[in-house]
């Protein structure tokens, strides 16, 4: 039986799987490092990265919800130079394969972010978050206006220049996804991060007042999987040559497996990691066997097959 290509691409840069860690969910992989080498998945997606250190939202910053798990973080770091001077050295040493995020306030710190990482060796892609819903100020959530995303896409190509593969993080909470993805691509996006988290609140009928610190959260977990795997479809049939990563509620290789059939390249797990530390492998491991499974010779063959005509699985 011929080996399996389980290997994928983004842009330019090549990934021997298609696992990757959710931004915000492994940080820079320390604490992961602890239960497998970070050079056995396809790649780490940092937590985004901001120009300066920021202490985050107040707590409490999380609640468990049915089949979910809300979040209100509020891009807690310590900023890019501090980042860059502990967390990259750290992934190279470890021999991962390196997506950096970043998110910004405004367009320029955005292009600001991008400058100072172009001269960074060692760095696969870049994935531009525009679309973290705990921000102050809703109106600073590019994702959801199609000027403002372009405007930071267009800023970070020109701050980042052609070599490093950019990959635009876009938010499901919006009436016409297709549109702001189209709007991305246009301005110089090689691919899609698809989805950040739901917007959504929990009340605490202890206290009858919203349970988070900062009221509003965003929603992951296996509830959001089913518009996850509607954006990557949508998205996937409009725009089939640009490669998605997608997430949201990825906690098994078939749900893995579901997320490739609309159009995913590769896919990020998050929240399953919170509990269970060894999801990632055991996801990539149960990916791999579905697929050989399933009669794929490459995982190549399986990206978007759900588009096609029944009977025209490869
Ligand atoms: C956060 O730090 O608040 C989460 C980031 C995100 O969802 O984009």
């Amino acid at each position: 039986m011929n080996e399996l290509d389980f290997s994928t691409t983004i842009g330019n840069a090549w990934f021997p799987s298609p696992i990757f860690t959710a931004s915000g969910c492994a940080s820079s992989g320390r604490e992961l490092a602890q239960f497998f080498p970070l050079h056995d998945i396809g790649g780490v997606v940092t937590k985004s990265i901001m120009s300066k250190a920021r202490t985050g939202r107040p707590t409490p910053r999380m609640a468990e919800t049915p089949s979910g798990m809300l979040n209100s973080i509020g891009l807690q770091g310590p900023g890019i130079d501090v980042f860059i001077a502990n967390d990259i050295p750290y992934l190279i040493e470890q021999k991962a394969r390196i997506i950096v995020s970043i998110a910004g306030e405004t367009v320029e710190e955005y292009a600001t972010l991008a400058r100072k990482l172009r001269s960074v060796a060692g760095i696969s892609a870049l994935e531009v978050n525009i679309s973290c819903p705990n921000v102050d100020n809703r109106g600073l959530v590019f994702a959801c206006d199609p000027d403002a995303s372009r405007r930071v896409i267009d800023g970070v190509r020109r701050a980042i220049g052609g070599e490093i593969p950019i990959i635009a993080k876009l938010s499901p909470d919006v009436t016409d996804i297709v549109a702001i993805a189209q709007g991305v691509v246009d301005a110089g996006a090689d691919a899609l991060a698809l989805i950040n988290t739901v917007l959504g609140m929990v009340i605490n009928l202890d206290t009858m007042r919203p349970h988070l610190g900062g009221k509003t959260g965003g929603l992951s977990g296996p509830a959001i999987r089913p518009i996850a795997v509607r954006a990557v479809y949508q998205v996937h049939a409009a725009l089939p040559k640009t490669p998605i990563l997608g997430m949201g509620g990825i906690s098994t290789g078939r749900d893995a497996l579901e997320m490739i059939a609309a159009g995913a390249s590769a896919v990020s797990i998050g929240t399953a990691s919170f509990t269970n530390p060894t999801a990632l492998v055991s996801i990539q491991s149960e990916l791999r066997e579905l697929l050989r499974l399933k009669g794929f010779e490459s995982l190549q063959g399986a990206i978007g097959c759900a588009h096609r005509p029944v009977g025209d699985q490869q």
